[in-house]
């Protein structure tokens, strides 16, 4: 048996329930982990909700770090006793212990500690494969200007001091001064706070009246409008997030005379669909952690019983950096 985070149906923090469930052993291609902490993310949320509607009951959580107990046949890249973390479909990381596919579960490099594995793998592998996989046409040099919402948050605290080692300029946004501050001293070349300024015209300013090559925009409804006014002629809309709501339904039409734009929808779990894959983009992860360009801040750590807390504060934008439940 197991302590886990159950929900019974879709809705609010308050719903989020500490049940004993059973663990099996893992069938071919599985692993059974014993996790030491576990990644909180924003994906938990639209879970939750039912934003992205799931099959209940429905165990949260994508993302965790411990050693491996068992492996089931054909697993050949783990043992048990191995230190591991992970992101990866289907949920159920807010646990103890727990029977999972082995594919997503990487080896964890003995200089990483476990919290920090639970804290980077989901984020870290996004801003991977934002910065690195999701490019204009014709790529990123350095010196290119980008613009990246919510960079005081999990993924855009990452991706500020991962666009600073690529010699990218990265413009963050942020909900507050503080925030802007934190994002700024973690690499953000420029910061704006878009609660209390006009985003599109302070990229104007900043860029010469240029635009960016890139908008990142995970917070969807509230800033997908003016996110499209600060792109150059042929950018990149890349959308990877709703934490404000999802963008409203546009028509293609609306792209041309923006600048020929290019719009994309992307998602993580593309990106990690096979082993191979999330291994290559682990091992870029994991080296660049371990250089020291990317340092992986968590603010807030909270006991599994405090799980609706968690939520709730991740929800009301009060938590900066990365969050773990700690067992
Ligand atoms: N597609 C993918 O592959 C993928 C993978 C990982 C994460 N994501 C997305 O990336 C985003 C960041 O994830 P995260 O886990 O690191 O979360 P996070 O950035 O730590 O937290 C979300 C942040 O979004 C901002 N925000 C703006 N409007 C908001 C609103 N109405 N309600 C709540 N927050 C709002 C807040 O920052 P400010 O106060 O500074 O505005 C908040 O702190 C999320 O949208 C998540 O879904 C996507």
């Amino acid at each position: 048996m197991t302590r886990a985070v159950q929900i019974e149906q879709h809705g609010g923090p308050e719903l989020l329930k500490i049940v004993d469930v059973n663990v099996g052993e893992p069938g071919p291609g599985e692993i059974r982990i014993r996790h030491h902490a576990v990644g909180l993310n924003f994906i938990d949320v639209y879970q939750r909700t039912g934003l992205y509607a799931m099959p209940m009951p429905l165990q949260l959580g994508m993302e965790g770090a411990g050693v491996v107990e068992a492996v089931g046949a054909g697993v050949t890249h783990l043992k048990p006793g191995d230190r591991a973390a992970y992101a990866s479909q289907p949920p159920g990381s807010y646990c103890e212990v727990r029977v999972m596919p082995a594919k997503c579960v990487c080896k964890l490099p003995d200089a990483i500690d476990f919290e920090t594995g639970a804290a980077m793998m989901l984020k870290g592998l996004t801003a991977q494969y934002l910065l690195k996989k999701t490019q204009p046409q014709g790529g990123l040099k350095e010196g290119d200007f980008v613009l990246f919402h919510a960079a005081a948050g999990g993924v855009g605290l990452i991706a500020c001091q991962w666009a600073r080692a690529m010699g990218l300029q990265l413009i963050g946004t942020a909900g507050s001064d503080a925030k802007c501050a934190l994002a700024k001293e973690m690499g953000a070349a420029h910061v704006i706070n878009y609660a209390t300024e006009d985003f599109k015209a302070r990229v104007m300013e900043i860029t010469g009246g240029r635009g960016v090559k890139v908008v990142y925009d995970s917070v969807g409804k509230d800033t997908w409008d003016k996110s499209m006014d600060c792109l150059q002629p042929f950018g990149l809309m890349a959308s990877f997030g709703a934490s404000s709501g999802p963008p409203a339904p546009f028509a293609p039409g609306v792209l041309g005379p923006k600048g020929s734009l290019y719009v994309t929808r992307q998602t993580l779990f593309t990106h990690i669909a096979t082993r191979e894959s999330t291994q290559a983009m682990a091992d870029d992860l994991f080296a660049t952690v371990a250089s020291g360009q990317v340092k992986i801040r968590i603010d807030q750590r909270y006991p599994l019983e405090q799980v609706q807390q968690a939520h709730r504060d991740l929800e009301a934008r009060k938590t900066t950096g990365c969050t773990v439940l700690t067992l």
